[in-house]
């Protein structure tokens, strides 16, 4: 049947049409194999056919044919772009959803201990204090002996201890422990310089104790150490006065109430007058919660270092003397954040740890 140029141009703007119409890839694969497949499509069946022709009729018809194929090929293109640019539309219109709420960003924040050490070092670095850390896994010489602690002192059962086991097997004449303070650092800084010496040691401690609302087996404490020539209990006054004041404020009072350590001589706990009540032990709405009503808070241990532990470091007692303080992390951040309870600060409750 022979094809004339007419009838080309009919199937053509029939397969535009077409081509024009399809839904999807799959209808425009359809179109484009059965106008432009090279086994039977519309155009190689038509370019047979021009074999048949007379040779007059030749040029005319092999113009068409090649129209006709340009026109399909433009029809695919532009079908395949349109198709293209409407998937493109569609998923843009799904994922940008205004009305969503944004994604909350998280920044990360400093833990109220963390912060609370910072503020510690910060304040005793303006007093010429400076920061250093010692082990965690302690002798027991550090720990008590040297401290004037023997095995059998009574002032041990206040010092819960959890004993370490060895790896290497047990010393019985060097046990190891866990820390009960940060105290045996004084014994290690002193005997790796020379007087003077002004430091602060941070850092956590452990003892073997039953967990409640201001107790629990791991904690923190900071320890002072001053050794210096005419030092005398004025001169640690000043600085915890200084202490309390930038820590909590205002005209803070410090008091000295007499103790007991086996490492300094005289021993003393200090307390600084009540922030929130200042001192009066009641508030407008009734007993101060803070410090529960006596108008003070306990805030350490304190003392001049006892000449039996410079001695054993070396130093000459006819000429230097000196103080140290300690006291607890957790207490003087559960005093600045409002904390009520210890556990509050280990036990990784982010709407805590974002509160405060
Ligand atoms: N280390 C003592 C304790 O934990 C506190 C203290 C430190 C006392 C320094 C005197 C001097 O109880």
């Amino acid at each position: 049947m022979a094809t004339t140029v007419s009838d080309l141009k009919t199937r053509a703007d029939e397969a535009v049409r077409e081509i024009a119409a399809a839904a999807d890839d799959a209808a425009l694969e359809v179109a484009r194999v059965r106008y432009l497949s090279r086994k039977d499509g519309l155009i190689t069946a038509a370019t047979k056919e021009l074999a048949t022709l007379a040779a007059a009729d030749r040029p005319a018809y092999g113009q068409a044919v090649n129209e006709a194929k340009r026109r399909i090929e433009a029809a695919l293109e532009g079908r395949q772009a349109a198709l293209r640019s409407a998937t493109i539309d569609r998923s843009l219109g799904e994922s940008v959803d205004l009305t969503l709420p944004p994604r909350r960003v998280r920044l990360a924040r400093m833990h109220p201990i963390s912060r609370t050490i910072r503020e510690i070092t910060r304040v005793l670095a303006t007093l010429g204090f400076e920061a250093v850390e010692g082990p965690e896994v302690e002798w027991d010489y550090y720990n008590f002996e040297a401290l004037n602690i023997p095995r059998d002192h009574p002032a041990r059962d206040k010092f819960n201890t959890l004993w370490i086991q060895s790896p290497l097997g047990d010393d019985p004449d060097r046990p190891m422990l866990l820390r009960t303070h940060t105290s045996p650092m004084q014994i290690r800084v002193m005997e790796q310089r020379q007087p003077p010496v002004r430091v602060v040691v941070p850092g956590r401690c452990y003892r073997f104790e039953a967990t409640d609302a201001t107790h629990e087996s791991l904690f923190h404490q900071y320890e002072g150490l001053a050794i210096d020539e005419q030092l005398t209990m004025a001169d640690l006054k000043g600085v915890l006065y200084s202490f309390a004041r930038q820590l909590f404020g205002g005209e803070r009072k410090v008091k000295f109430r007499p103790d007991y350590f086996p490492f300094t001589e005289p021993s003393a706990e200090i307390a600084f007058d009540c922030f929130v009540c200042d001192g009066a032990g009641v508030t407008n709405t009734g007993r101060c919660a803070t410090c529960g009503g006596s108008g003070w808070i306990e805030a350490a241990g304190c003392g001049m270092v006892h000449p039996d532990a410079l001695r054993r470091v070396g130093y000459d007692t006819s000429r230097y003397q000196g103080f140290a303080f300690g006291g607890g992390v957790e207490r003087l951040a559960m005093l600045l954040t409002g904390t009520p309870d210890i556990r509050l600060f280990h036990e990784n409750d982010m709407r805590y740890l974002e509160s405060v």
